[in-house]
This record gives C-alpha cells, structure tokens and sequence, in this order.
C-alpha cells in the first residue's frame, strides 16, 4: 500500500512504513510502526548517543535536529522524519575528530556524566547556525529545556559561548 504525502510516497509493508531520512547527510531507509516515535527509531538503528531521558518531553535528552531546528524525538513519530533532514549527535563529530562545538564543551569542564551533552551541543548548534555571536541571554534562553542532573549550567553557558568563539576564529572573524 502507498500513501502520498507532502513529502513523497510512504509505502507500507505488513503494518509498518517504509520511510526515508536524510540523516546526518545521508538517506537512510527505516521500517518504522506508524505510532513509533523517532527516538526509538534513531536508538534502533543504533545512533545510540540520541538519549532517552524522561521519555516525555520534559528533559531535552533526546533532542535531534530536523531540517537544522531542535526538536524532541521522544514526542515526534518516525514517519513524521520521512524525507526531512534529522541530525543526530553522531552527525557532528567523532572523539577524534570533534565538531568544535564539542570541544568547546570539553574545554570549558561542562562534560560531567555526559548523559545531556548530546541534546546541549545540538541545542547549541541550533542557535549558533542562526545566531552566531549570542549573548549569555540568548544562550540561557536556547538552552532551557535542557537538563542536567550534574551541574549548575554554569559551564555549559561558558562552553556555548566559547564555541561561538571558536567558530567565528574559524571563519576569520575575532
Ligand atoms: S527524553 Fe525526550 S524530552 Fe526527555
Ligand atoms: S553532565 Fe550529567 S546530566 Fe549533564
């Protein structure tokens, strides 16, 4: 059976949909259940450092970027991805070849336990694409629904406002 949407044809195969995500700069082509929710989708295929936190939109833990603006996975369906842009932690950097965001974030001490960072450096990278020298106001404002357990958020201004830094010094600015 296929259905036709905004976004393409979903094709569906004993009960679940055949949908495809632009993830991380790649097509990647998933079975999900219609009522599945993209966190569990994302985890399933192993992009295991989207977080599950509370599991009800509260903590921030799971956020992903879709078409380069944060959102919640655990409160968004997979099929409702089918032919956007998601990005994931994994889509930014590697241990040995961190995105500087993700180095900001390690050199400014915001890195405790580590269980939030990935849903703070995507918060973060959303902000910085679209504002790219914010003020301490405006990190604390992209960053309140994010939450952590471990530290006072004190760091975690610091290290987005250094990774603004970062990135300017990148691009030739100062
Ligand atoms: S796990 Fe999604 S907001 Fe907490
Ligand atoms: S560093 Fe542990 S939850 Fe944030």
């Amino acid at each position: 059976m296929a259905k036709k949407t905004g976004r393409g044809t979903l094709t569906a195969a004993g009960g679940k949909l055949d949908i495809v995500v632009e993830l991380n700069g790649k097509d990647v082509a998933m079975r999900v259940a219609p009522g599945e929710y993209l966190l569990d989708a994302l985890r399933r295929e192993g992009y295991k450092g989207t977080k599950r936190g509370c599991d009800n939109g509260d903590c921030g833990t799971c956020t992903v970027l879709l078409d380069g603006k944060p959102v919640l996975s655990c409160m968004m369906f997979a099929a409702q991805a089918h032919r956007r842009q998601v990005t994931t932690i994994e889509g930014l950097g590697a241990p040995d070849r961190p995105h500087p965001i993700q180095q900001a974030f390690v050199e400014a001490g915001a890195v405790q336990c580590g269980f939030c960072i990935p849903g703070m450096v995507l918060a973060t990278k959303a902000l910085l694409d679209e504002e790219p020298d914010p003020d301490e106001r405006a990190v604390r404002r992209a960053l309140d629904g994010n939450l952590c357990r471990c530290t006072g958020y004190v760091k975690q201004v610091e290290a987005a406002l250094l990774a603004a830094r970062k990135l300017k010094a990148a691009k030739g600015g100062r």
